[in-house]
């Protein structure tokens, strides 16, 4: 079982071997209005969606909680707040079950959604080593994986996340939270190449999105001032154009990197992997320059309990298990202190 709460989402998969037997996503939609996740209402939801998000899995996969032999469940990072209702539901209910619990790092589990099988419909997996990009609400990083615990970062934002671009672009046209599949859904009326954004001067494989963000508030800003209908005669473009930025901006520096160190293998990973335009955009680029790529289904890019549940099997499976005192961490990578073998 694999129970995720970093964020907005209250997810509980069940996983047998590598498929997927059920995967329950409660999403909050208090956050809407608000251009963000609020952490007060987020960890208010995830106590009032864990019981009946658990039950609903198991009832999915036509189990009992006591056909469950281990429980994995994310422990940073994310919203403090929101993880501690996981992770204490987690350890309550494997300790009343007598259960090894194994803790996850988000930002890992995302990398190898795309390993999870689905029930009659079988996918070629990505071989190690890989290169991964993570782009998603809350980071955006290039990653060397040689292996499922063998994790290197290359490169990262110094500001902004990609899907952080996204969903402050929604707010400034007045869209809700989160606004990234709005605007990858606008963009598809739009002309990506009618309006123009600077891209960011960075180092090589870093990326930054504040000033993007910025340009298209004061693009906006200053047409307002003309024209009061400028967002609503024009959002389709915007948001094409907007769009069109970010995926050159995330293809660039990935192909490049891919160039740079070697790699064959390309995965997408994370929220902003759901996004029509890149998707096809990689998979396009990589049949040109001769690279795999591998991308989640829809279901596994934004957050899911399943991506908990497949690290949490593979590491169970290599012996490594979490004792009960483990912690939460709102950012950075701290779990491999948690993890003890044998
Ligand atoms: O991975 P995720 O669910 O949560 C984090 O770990 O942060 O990613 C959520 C992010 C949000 O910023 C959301 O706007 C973005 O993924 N996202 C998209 C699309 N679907 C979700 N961005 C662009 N296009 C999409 N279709
Ligand atoms: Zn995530």
């Amino acid at each position: 079982m694999g129970i995720e709460t970093s964020c907005d989402e209250t997810s509980v998969a069940i996983l047998h071997d590598d498929t997927l037997i059920s995967n329950i996503t409660a999403t909050q939609d208090v956050h809407a209005s608000y251009g963000g996740v609020v952490p007060e209402l987020a960890s208010r939801a995830h106590t009032q969606n864990i019981i009946p998000v658990i039950h609903t899995a198991l009832q999915y996969a036509n189990l009992h909680k006591k056909d469950v032999n281990v429980v994995a469940f994310t422990l940073g990072p994310g919203l403090v707040g929101s993880l501690m209702v996981g992770i204490s539901f987690a350890k309550s209910f494997a300790q009343a079950l007598n259960l090894p619990i194994v803790a996850i790092d988000h930002l890992y589990a995302h990398v190898f959604a795309s390993f999870i099988q689905f029930p009659n419909e079988k996918h070629e997996v990505p071989s190690f080593p890989f290169l991964c990009l993570t782009a998603s609400g809350g980071h955006t990083q290039l990653l060397r994986v040689k292996d499922f615990t063998d994790i290197e970062i290359i490169g990262q934002t110094i500001d902004d996340a990609a899907g952080e671009a996204f969903d402050k672009a929604a707010k400034i046209l007045g869209l809700p939270y989160p606004g990234g599949p709005l605007i990858d859904e606008l963009a598809k009326k739009g002309n990506p190449f009618y309006f123009s954004f600077p891209k960011p001067k960075v180092a090589d494989f870093q990326f930054s999105f504040s000033g993007l963000k910025t340009s298209l508030l004061y693009l906006v800003r200053d047409n307002l001032k003309d024209d009061p209908g400028f967002i609503n005669k024009y959002k389709e473009h915007l948001a094409a154009s907007y769009q069109r930025t970010i995926i050159e901006i995330l293809t660039e520096k990935t192909f490049k990197a891919a160039e740079t160190f070697g790699f064959k293998n390309i995965v997408l990973a994370g929220g902003v992997s759901a996004n029509s335009e890149l998707r096809k955009t990689f998979i396009d680029k990589g049949k040109e320059l001769g690279y795999k790529i591998y991308i989640p289904p829809l279901s596994l890019t934004t957050d899911n309990g399943a991506m908990i549940a497949f690290l949490g099997k593979i590491l169970y499976e290599r012996g490594i298990t979490s004792s009960l005192d483990v912690k939460q961490y709102a950012t950075g990578e701290k779990y491999k202190k948690y993890h003890s073998k044998g």
